[in-house]
């Protein structure tokens, strides 16, 4: 299933639109099924009803792990990087792995997991979160990991939404030179949540936590209990595999649901063709399994393919800027797969961190999450690459499952700040405002997709309807990603960022709603507005206007209460860069705030503010860009 040529590439590209249910019904050949599928493919996109490999039963953790035993059993499927340089590093080999999934999965089934379950993840990035995550899978429960970064409020939102069952977590994680208490955060995340009936805790940083008589246990005393035997359970190609939470342009996350079959042959496909994955190669993900580009690109893509992957537990400037290279030379990384943002923070700090590494193993990199920028482009291929290694620009999202526009390493030839072409089975278009589709090159537009892949999402959890709204309804038969995009007159893509009222923040999508109500919570805030700008190493920062009549003498510190309450209510993601405050939000007769005034004020731009003459107020304008003026 391997792509080696651009003529190979053509030629799959053509029979993915000419007859995809051929297509993906022979990719799908590359794995293991415990029973075929009658149909390839039933869609509609305006329900959205869409069904892959309809009646075929698998485990995705016998592709993940059990296919593999036979010939690799003592080949590495993990290698662990722990935030600790001094501390030693661990590698599970396929054996191991396998073993220890399964008895974490009678762990579970012990503590009252059965199939269709909803369990919560809530760990570091440690070999057990893994194992924790392929466990559900082994019994058919439904993972949805939460990253370590959110607040107890939003762990409890996402609980509760999906009605979980049971928790995994640990004591705390490390950060650098940081330690976060995560036990403590779920326990007052279960204040609020009458669904859990068991937490499981990983012993990991040793820090103190309290442990609730009949609801909480040890993961290392529940092992002691189980063997390592447990058969997979048989999934329905169509049954639930996880729910991931995103944010969108209104106020709550929406949990976004993958399926097994399609999902598992989405992710392993492109993850084999977009790296050009070899047999024995060490792969290297720098992303946390806490969002999707883990769940596709550290766990189910890579396992399912039977390569090593590295996971890090730790931050790339800790202990110093040198972190990832040294780790690339440790264990001999041949692909890394990182984020613009930590590309641009590295960029800062000169050669040094580059005395006393090589990296002569690297073969391939990747880029994620956000629009890579010229610069960030050329200093990744000539400082990391060394001008040898291409650069796979990967263009995606959480509901896509995995990478959808993006070049084919050692295949598609590259160009910076291009994610180039749509893999196989992709069939992109742009629309205008009015619904029309743009046709021919050089050409710019709202991003669509026109036919289902396999990794499509299937449903936002508890409430279809939403994903109807969502994706489905503002242009008919498309899925619209809410992304700008560029055409060139090569026919390549180039994403140029949103288009709705999300920002991206450091590769992580943050709804303005969200963040609005979360600065309203403060008692002090009367409203408030955010909008997006741009940000030398984030991408984009978050700018808050916030009416806050009564503030004390000391805006700092009403600042920093702002901020407090935003961590509070979302997690440390959400703080916005900047805070302004103003006695009035610039909005239009019908009350509407108008965004596109604050976004350019918030870029630097005041003297080119388009139409205002729908402003209810002009002066609260004037008040605005004299505060901006006077900064
Ligand atoms: C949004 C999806 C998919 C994994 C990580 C983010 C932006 C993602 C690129 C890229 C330009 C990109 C888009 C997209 N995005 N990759 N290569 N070039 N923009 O997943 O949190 O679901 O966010 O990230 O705006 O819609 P996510």
């Amino acid at each position: 299933m391997q792509i080696n040529s651009i003529e190979e590439y053509e030629l799959a590209y053509r029979k993915s639109v000419d007859n995809p249910e051929q297509f993906w019904g022979e990719i799908a050949q590359n794995f293991q099924w415990r029973k075929p599928w009658f149909k390839v493919l039933s869609w509609n996109f305006a329900d959205p009803e869409i069904k892959w490999f309809e009646g075929a039963k698998l485990n995705i953790t016998e592709n993940c792990l059990d296919r593999h035993l036979a010939t690799d059993a003592d080949k590495p499927a993990i290698i662990w990087e722990p935030n600790d340089p001094e501390q030693d590093s661990i590698t599970l080999t396929y054996k191991m792995l396998h073993e220890r999934v399964c008895r974490f999965a009678n762990v579970l089934k012990r503590n009252g997991a059965k199939k269709g379950d909803r369990i919560c993840i809530y760990m570091p990035m440690v070999p057990e979160l893994a194992i924790a995550v392929l466990a559900c899978a082994r019994i058919g429960a439904v993972h949805s990991v939460v990253f370590g970064g959110f607040s107890a409020k939003s762990i409890a939102d996402r609980i509760n939404d999906a009605a979980c069952k049971l928790v995994v977590t640990a004591d705390g994680a490390y950060r650098g030179s940081k330690k976060i208490e995560l036990k403590e955060v779920i326990d007052d995340a279960l204040i609020g949540c009458s669904t859990v009936e068991k937490v499981i805790v990983l012993t990991h940083t040793r820090t103190p936590v309290s442990m609730l008589k009949g609801r909480d246990v040890w993961w290392e005393d529940e092992v002691k209990h189980v063997n390592d035997v447990c058969p997979a359970e048989e999934m329905d190609a169509e049954d639930m595999l996880f729910i991931l939470y995103t944010s969108g342009s209104t106020g709550k996350p929406k949990g976004v649901v993958h399926t097994c079959g399609g999902y598992m042959v989405y992710a392993g496909y492109t993850f084999s063709n977009v790296f050009n994955y070899q047999p024995g190669e060490v792969y290297f993900c720098t992303a946390d399994i806490g969002w999707i580009t883990g769940h596709s690109y550290i766990i189910y893509g890579p396992l399912s393919q039977g390569a090593t992957s590295v996971i890090f537990e730790g931050i790339p400037t800790y202990p110093d800027a040198s972190r990832f290279w040294q780790i690339v030379d440790k264990h001999k990384v041949n692909s890394l797969y990182t984020a613009p943002t930590a590309i641009r923070s590295l960029m800062s700090f000169g050669d040094e961190p580059f005395a006393n590494v090589s990296m002569d193993t690297l073969r391939v990199l990747g880029s994620v999450g956000e629009p890579i920028n010229e610069e960030a482009w050329h200093w990744f291929d000539e400082k990391i690459g060394k001008g040898n290694c291409p650069i796979v620009d990967t263009w995606w999202q959480t509901e896509t499952g995995g990478i959808m526009i993006s070049p084919i390493a050692n295949v598609t030839r590259t160009k910076p700040s291009f994610a180039t072409l749509p893999l196989p089975g992709i069939q992109p278009c742009l629309v205008d405002e009015n619904g029309q589709e743009i046709e021919g090159n050089g050409v710019s537009g709202n991003l669509c997709i026109k036919f289902p892949w396999p990794g499509i999402l299937r449903t936002t959890y508890g409430d279809h309807e939403r994903c109807r709204q969502t994706y489905f309804s503002a242009y008919p038969n498309m899925y619209f990603t809410g992304d700008g995009c560029l055409r060139d007159d090569e026919g390549y893509y180039r994403i140029t960022g949103r288009v709705d009222d999300v920002i991206n923040v450091s590769g992580h999508r943050i709804g303005t709603a969200e963040v609005e109500n979360a600065i309203n919570m403060h008692s002090g805030v009367v409203e408030s507005a955010v909008v997006g700008f741009p940000h030398e190493v984030k991408g984009q920062g978050i700018y808050a206007f916030v009416i806050y009549p009564e503030h004390h003498s000391d805006e700092e510190l009403t600042r920093k209460d702002i901020l407090q309450t935003v961590t509070r209510m979302i997690g440390a993601i959400a703080k916005p860069d900047k805070i302004m405050f103003v006695s009035g939000l610039p909005k239009t007769r019908s009350g509407k705030i108008m965004r596109r005034i604050l976004r350019k004020i918030a870029e630097g731009e005041v003297s080119n503010l388009g139409d205002t003459s729908t402003l209810l107020d002009p002066a609260v304008v004037t008040e605005i860009i004299e505060k901006a003026q006077t900064k």
